[in-house]
């Protein structure tokens, strides 16, 4: 079998290194006021052997910014501290796509810059709580509804973001449409309750994303910009709903005709979620002719057999890379997996973050 998974990969414009991906995960170490650390190049550095790195959540806005110690893309601090993971990971030939992740209704005040609020497409809260950082575990606020005017400022907010993404040096960004955050709140009937052209029928649903996305393939070429969605995703309090094959079927066509570089597709049965029907994931791949990047449970043989079968063009891999900086390497090389350590996934500095060991000594 042809080894195409350490092959040369194409990406719109771009040439990687190889078709792992590293995925999208967030790790809080940045500040309390969600400015980049020295760490986090270090982090990305360490790592810049995949043929592409999409970056951990990355807030556009303050209303955006819910979590603890989770970056921002939208202060001139913010863009500069990027810019030198950016610098990092292009000086070791990598690439790396800044993910825009919108938290909506899955944030707390207490989390926020001054001037943040939690907003939604409706006033829903999701069930359950939320880390803080002063206060512990609170449960999830009930978000305030946007009107339509404030939707629209938010699709600019990403456009604004994206911008400074690439002022930043980034290659490209991901739109989070995934995982229960603001653009799949608007995606879910089970959230979303507007009466407006952002809530109701399917078309309306998806504008929040599809709108997003062609402002910000506009103002930053879309083969700059990528989308993740997570069909059959369980997660922030959102699950498959009446009609989903149908919604992400539109989705899937609407975004090829928007002409979006990439798409992304969670599939979290690995940890713990419901199977994504195989059917959903070949009407993607059939409606949406640009790349498709496969994520969820990989290892280099399922990830070799899935490239081979045409399921994907590029293979994402999640908690590997947390373990083992050199993830392709191993791969490669067929050598023993460092384990995650679970506890030291959001948890401030070094530890359990940039001190996992490599196979040889040099170090970035
Ligand atoms: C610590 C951690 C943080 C994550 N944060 C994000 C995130 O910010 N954005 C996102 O789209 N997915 C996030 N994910 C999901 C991963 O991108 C990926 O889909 C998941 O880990 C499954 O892949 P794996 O089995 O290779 O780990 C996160 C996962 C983990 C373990």
């Amino acid at each position: 079998m042809a080894k195409e998974l350490f092959s040369e990969a194409k990406l719109g414009g771009l040439t990687l290194q190889n078709h792992v991906v590293m995925a999208p995960m967030t790790r809080n170490r940045a500040t309390t006021d969600h400015d980049v650390t020295p760490i986090m190049t270090t982090y990305y550095a360490q790592r810049a052997t995949a043929g592409l790195i999409i970056t951990e959540g990355i807030a556009p806005s303050p209303n955006g910014n819910g979590y603890a110690r989770v970056p921002g893309l939208y202060t001139p601090s913010q863009v500069t501290g990027w810019k030198a993971v950016t610098d990092a990971v292009h000086r070791q030939g990598g690439h790396i796509f800044a993910q825009l992740m919108h938290s909506g209704r899955i944030g707390h005040p207490v989390n926020m810059h001054e001037g943040g609020e939690v907003i939604a497409p409706s006033a829903v809260a999701a069930a359950g709580q939320i880390y803080t950082d002063t206060e512990g575990m609170l449960d999830h606020p009930t978000p305030r509804a946007l009107t339509t005017e404030e939707v629209k400022a938010t699709i600019q907010e990403f456009v604004t973001a994206a911008k400074n993404a690439i002022n930043a040096g980034f290659d490209g960004v991901e739109l989070h449409g995934a995982n229960g955050y603001l653009i799949e709140q608007f995606i879910s009937p089970d959230v979303n309750k507007r009466t407006d052209e952002y809530g109701g029928s399917v078309e309306n649903r998806s504008r929040f994303l599809l709108e997003t996305a062609a402002a910000v393939g506009e103002a930053i070429g879309l083969d700059q910009v990528g989308v993740r969605l997570s069909p059959y995703g369980a997660f922030n309090d959102i699950t498959a709903f009446d009609g989903v094959d149908e919604t992400y079927q539109y989705i899937a066509e609407q975004l090829n005709e928007i002409g979006v570089v990439y798409v992304h597709l969670v599939d979290h049965q690995s940890m713990g979620a419901p199977a994504v029907p195989g059917k959903i994931t070949k009407s993607i791949r059939k409606a949406f002719t640009g790349s498709l990047i496969l994520s969820g449970g990989y290892d280099a043989d399922r990830a070799e057999s899935d490239l081979e079968s045409d399921k994907g063009d590029l293979i994402a891999f999640g908690r590997p890379f947390i373990a083992n900086p050199d993830l392709v390497k191993r791969l490669r090389t067929g050598a023993e997996l460092n384990q995650p350590d679970y506890d030291t996934f959001y948890t401030p500095g070094e530890k359990g973050y940039t001190d996992y060991p490599v196979l040889e000594t040099e170090k970035v």
